[in-house]
């Protein structure tokens, strides 16, 4: 696939994409190896909603991620592992180990009975097999649900039910800078509740002793002994599900987003080489976790498609000491490196002097997701980093949309800090009042939103087809929303301010605050709660709960501890709350709406300015809240 080389080559295409999108998408799908072609490049309504793209195509995306290049890359390095301890080994692995290591454990996946759409839970550290089985079980037509490895067993098992996944694939432990975490026993305690799960298979990473059930566990290593590694794809067609990735919404349970094959894959490759202009032969390295759509999208898919190679880190950014992300990019020569707000700011506050061992030569181009990047983080990162050189691609995008859609493309787009700048071919933001009419022309405020489809998007929430349409499709009518505010300057750049939802980004994690809010109620001594977010120097957000209890004689600093310890059971050490205040009432509208936006403005102490309160219930609670603050 060609890339775009120039500004003016970016608005012909952009302009092409809007003209004829059918003709531009079948261009860049032309590109794949595909068992057959589609007879139609794109149906879609955004009512139900139904969106097919590439239809009636056949292909497997592993058969693009691996056997297309094996003819003139079989030897290139596709995965450079880096472990947690910078002392341990560096794993490389070629393009023609990965096809042999995903053949053999699609083998195994086979053995244990996976068939095409069968859900397969992968709940993993950051160790190259991760990559293996999730390709492993896109190769089969098995549909792939990783769970972060920071999730709580009764988060694990949450996801591994909605989803009726029949295998789960875990390991002994994993490491994450100086601590050692049990998986298995998080895994066990989950299984506990999972019908579904017919085998468990146990990759040994840190050989710590674990229990394994002799009729449901297997070891990893001996599984792989037993099959051979030709293993043919299944020919899967455009519209089957590739994927499905848990993420929080503003209500209830997290959603099970679905993402398919066709679409995807064309999505992934074209934004990956675009955004971040990949050479030939450029080492690139994003920090996310697989367990997130970055590492589905940039870490997996996008590099391996375009025949890259992809780094990936067991790590932490702090471990050994506040210098690994730097010692490892001139390590191996990074030249693309793509990362989050929250981590720029975490190793900025350990100042300059820790950079002065590191050339940083190597770099081209700076990424940033999950998060809007503050101007301060932005600079930084721009002056100590990139060295003034690099371009920043402050790249937005979602779980939903699969791939990258407003951002910059290194070194072709003039950048502007804080600001993703421009849509990617193929894509129509729009930005929406309260009422939902199209806010048009520049220098506008509003809410953000995406008329028309592309490749990538979300095709459904698992089982839940109406949750689709009512958190996406339904706030705007013929329009996709986003849960995004959105501000469009004088020359037409976006710049994305944050959620205009019940969801809360902590250090680039999305979080509901009422999967947090059902969680510290499932303390025995909590009448109700509520959480918003607050601002926070170095996680962008914070969270900040709100708690009434019954009466009772247990001391505050225990009552904490056991909620804090009560949500890490329940949903795990991310959802943790940063504040809680203990009060006595809330602030409710006559209809019994909490009033959050109040909350929130307290949170971020802003006493003075807490709009109009006439409306509530008993607006006394307010005084009483801000003069109870500790
Ligand atoms: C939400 C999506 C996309 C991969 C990681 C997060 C926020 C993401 C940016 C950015 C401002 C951003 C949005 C979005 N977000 N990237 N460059 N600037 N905000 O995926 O967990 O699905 O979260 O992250 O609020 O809606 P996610």
């Amino acid at each position: 696939m060609k890339k775009i080389e120039s500004f003016s080559e970016y608005q012909s295409e952009y302009q092409k994409s809007i003209e004829n999108p059918e003709l531009f998408w079948e261009e860049k799908a032309n590109t794949f190896n595909w068992v057959s072609k589609w007879n139609k490049v794109l149906n879609w309504e955004f009512q139900s909603p139904k969106v097919e793209w590439f239809v009636g195509g056949k292909l497997n995306i592993t058969e693009n991620c691996l056997d297309r290049h094996l003819k003139s890359k079989s030897n290139k390095i596709a995965i450079i592992w880096e472990p947690n301890n910078p002392k341990d080994e560096i794993i490389k692995i070629t393009y023609k180990e990965l096809h042999q290591k995903v053949s053999t454990f699609s083998n195994v996946l086979k053995s244990h009975g996976v068939r095409k759409g069968d859900r397969i839970c992968l709940y993993m550290p950051m160790v190259p097999e991760l990559a293996i089985a999730t390709l492993a079980c896109a190769r089969i037509g098995a549909v792939h649900s990783v769970v972060f490895a920071g999730f709580s067993a009764k988060a694990l098992a949450e996801r591994i039910n909605d989803a009726e996944c029949n295998v789960l694939l875990t390991s002994d432990g994993q490491y994450r800078g100086k601590k050692q975490l049990c998986l298995k026993n998080i895994a066990d305690e989950a299984l506990l509740s999972c019908d579904s799960i017919k085998s468990c298979i146990v990759l040994k990473r840190t050989g710590e002793k674990i229990s394994m059930r002799l009729d449901r566990d297997f070891w990893w290593h001996e599984e792989i002994q037993k099959v051979n590694s030709f293993c043919p794809v299944e020919v899967m067609d455009s519209e089957d599900p590739l994927f499905i990735l848990y993420t929080s919404g503003s209500t209830g349970k997290p959603k099970g987003v679905q993402h398919h094959c066709g679409g995807y894959m064309v999505y992934a490759e074209y934004s990956f080489r675009n955004v971040f202009q990949y050479e030939e032969n450029d080492i690139y390295w994003c920090t996310a976790d697989i367990g997130w759509i970055t590492g589905h999208s940039y870490i997996v898919y996008g590099p391996l498609l375009a025949g890259a190679t992809t780094i990936m880190f067991e790590g932490v950014p702090t471990y050994p000491n506040a210098g690994r992300f730097w010692d490892i990019c001139d390590k191996h020569q990074v030249n693309i490196f793509y990362t989050a707000p929250t981590a720029i700011r975490a190793l900025q506050a350990y100042g300059t002097e820790i950079l002065k061992p590191y050339s940083l030569g190597s770099l081209k181009t700076l990424g940033s997701v999950g998060e809007p990047i503050n101007e301060e983080a932005w600079q930084w990162y721009f002056k100590n980093i990139g060295k003034e050189k690099c371009a920043i691609v402050d790249t937005w995008w979602q779980t939903e949309t699969g791939g990258i859609l407003i951002s910059p493309l290194s070194h072709i787009t003039k950048t502007k800090p804080t600001y993703a700048t421009l849509p990617l071919p193929g894509i129509q933001p729009c930005i929406v009042d309260a009422d939902g009419c199209e806010i048009i022309g520049n220098d506008v405020q509003g809410n953000l939103c995406i008329k028309f489809p592309w490749p990538s998007m979300i095709r459904t929430i698992y089982r839940d087809h109406q949750r689709c349409k009512d958190v996406y499709f339904s706030t705007y009518k013929g329009k996709y929303f986003t849960g995004d505010g959105c501000r469009r300057d004088t020359d037409g750049l976006y710049r994305i301010t944050g959620r205009v939802d019940d969801v809360i980004n902590v250090s680039g994690h999305r979080i509901g605050t009422a999967e947090v809010e059902n969680g510290i109620n499932e303390h025995h001594l909590v009448i109700e709660s509520a959480v918003v977010g607050f601002t926070h120097p170095i996680k962008g957000q914070g969270i900040y709960a709100y708690i009434i209890l019954e009466k009772n004689s247990i001391s505050e600093d225990l009552l904490i501890k056991e909620i804090l310890e009560t949500v890490n059971i329940e949903i795990g050490p991310i959802a943790k709350p940063d504040k809680i205040q203990f009060v006595s009432g809330l602030p409710k509208t006559r209809s019994g709406k909490i009033m959050r936006r109040i909350l929130r403005k307290i949170a971020d102490g802003n006493f003075s300015d807490l709009g109009d309160t006439s409306t509530l219930l008993d607006p006394t609670v307010v005084n009483s809240i801000i003069y109870n603050i500790k």
